[in-house]
């Protein structure tokens, strides 16, 4: 497909379309208001942990720019909005007070009326990897109360916005928290645990359990998780690289998929590893979700290895790369080909999947007074919408897409240049720029409404 033509919009019709952010890595504004600690706060304030040094401040600022980014949401006429709620800005302080922070709630209140006033749904998702400190220090996602005072977040949450919000995502990506996270270090709260993370993904998955019904005590019509997965591509077909990508392919995908849609994990022995569950935690992980949330981004090939780990991710052979190189190859074959097997795998088990999170980087001007063209994006995102249409002609349902990013933003380990935005936005003024891609989305969810 020519990646500046829209698709045909009657192919899309059935799609709702929708943009992503997070709070920390949007809001910035990191001491206003009375706004708790959290991992991510440690992580960038220790000197090497993030590449070039950012703080994820000031940055977007979008605490102070509600209006302007909901102005932004309109224009591209997005049905939704998928942002995230900082735990610490409504619970300051897990350990010592527990009270809640009525100013921090107040910026999401506000947020919400002005999405419903601009005919936009909020979606917000409740936990984007910024863990108190507090409950890091006493083991964080290692220990299963987190799971608990998640719940009791939730729902504070829905008991102010619940009236008006109706669409919620509980955890992203608990693959990312674990496995970068806990297992290697590289993102908050960058410890290196190796298997022995693999609690963290119950405690996650039992914090999702938890809090979902709550919600929907509330009147939600939607509380699911947003998983992220890769197709796991072996880097030959011999016997010990086809074994290397299926131990990853449990890792990264079956421990997530098994447990939510059928109540059991994967087999873990390889690991030596006992997921910690008690009676009744997989009913709760298993209960029915009303979507699947799906975030995709690119495959990972592998190959065995004889290191700390059975398996070495190496550059996947033949693919163009994002921003981020070799180990971000573009092959929304791999989407589509994901989507179709999870549809074949799990049938009846599998919710309506909502794209919650696909998108790319690439190298781009920090600052800028004009509209950057920004075809490499427009081509990422064209083809794997392609890939989205061609699993859905396959028959896997899937009822929404959602872009990665609306703006720019502060991209955890990497900081401020690895770009992932419709929108340009300059990190030490806050000025906000479409990019062609907004043009593109915008005219493309038209083509799909009319
Ligand atoms: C995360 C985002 C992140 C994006 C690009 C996803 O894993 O949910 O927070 O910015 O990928 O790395």
């Amino acid at each position: 497909m020519d990646g500046t033509s829209p698709h045909d919009g009657r192919a899309l019709s059935g799609l709702r379309f929708s943009a992503a952010t997070a709070a920390f890595q949007v809001e910035g504004a990191r001491t206003a208001d009375g706004r708790g600690r959290t991992i991510w706060d440690d992580f960038v304030d220790t000197p090497g942990n993030v590449s070039d040094g950012s703080t994820a401040e000031p940055g977007p600022d979008s605490y102070h720019r509600v209006d302007e980014d909901i102005a932004l949401l309109s224009g591209l006429g997005v049905d939704r909005y998928r942002f995230s709620i900082s735990w610490t800005r409504v619970i300051p302080d897990i350990g010592a007070s527990q009270s809640i922070n009525e100013t921090g709630l107040d910026y999401y209140d506000r947020l919400v009326d002005v999405l419903l006033a601009a005919d936009i749904t909020p979606e917000p998702t409740l936990y984007h990897w910024d863990l108190p400190v507090a409950l890091e220090a006493v083991g964080g996602w290692l220990n299963r109360d987190t799971a608990h005072h998640f719940a009791d977040y939730a729902s504070v949450v829905a008991g102010r916005l619940g009236d008006r919000v109706r669409h919620w995502y509980t955890i992203n990506e608990p693959a990312s928290t674990s496995l970068q996270g806990y297992a290697l270090g590289e993102l908050a709260p960058g410890r290196a645990l190796l298997f022995d993370a693999l609690p963290t993904v119950h405690h996650q998955l039992l914090a999702h359990g938890l809090a979902a019904p709550m919600l929907r005590e509330h009147g939600a019509l939607q509380a699911a998780p947003t998983l992220n997965h890769s197709l796991i591509l072996p880097a030959t077909e011999t016997e010990t690289d086809l074994a290397a990508a299926g131990l990853l392919d449990a890792i990264m995908n079956r421990l997530f998929t098994d447990p939510l849609l059928v109540g059991e994990y994967p087999d873990l022995s390889a690991f030596g590893v006992q997921m910690p569950f008690a009676d009744g935690d997989m009913e709760l992980i298993a209960a029915p979700n009303e979507v699947y949330g799906f975030n995709y981004y690119n495959p990972i090939t592998v190959r065995s290895a004889d290191g700390e780990l059975p398996f070495e991710m190496v550059p996947t052979p033949g693919a163009a790369t994002t921003g981020f190189g070799p180990m971000w190859p573009i092959r929304p074959d791999t989407m589509r080909d994901f989507l179709i097997d999870l549809h074949e795998r799990y049938g009846a088990q599998l919710p309506p999947i909502i794209i919650s999170e696909n998108g790319a980087a690439f190298p781009e001007p920090e600052t800028t007074t004009t509209e950057i063209v920004d075809t490499e994006r427009i081509d990422y995102l064209s083809s794997h919408l392609s890939a989205v249409l061609e699993a859905k002609a396959a028959g896997v349902r899937i009822d929404g897409y959602t872009v990665w990013s609306l703006l720019d933003n502060f991209e955890w380990a990497e900081g401020w240049p690895q770009r992932f935005g419709l929108v340009h936005v300059d990190m030490n003024t806050g000025t906000r720029t479409p990019k062609a891609s907004y043009r593109w989305y915008r005219d493309l969810i038209a083509a799909a409404n009319a």
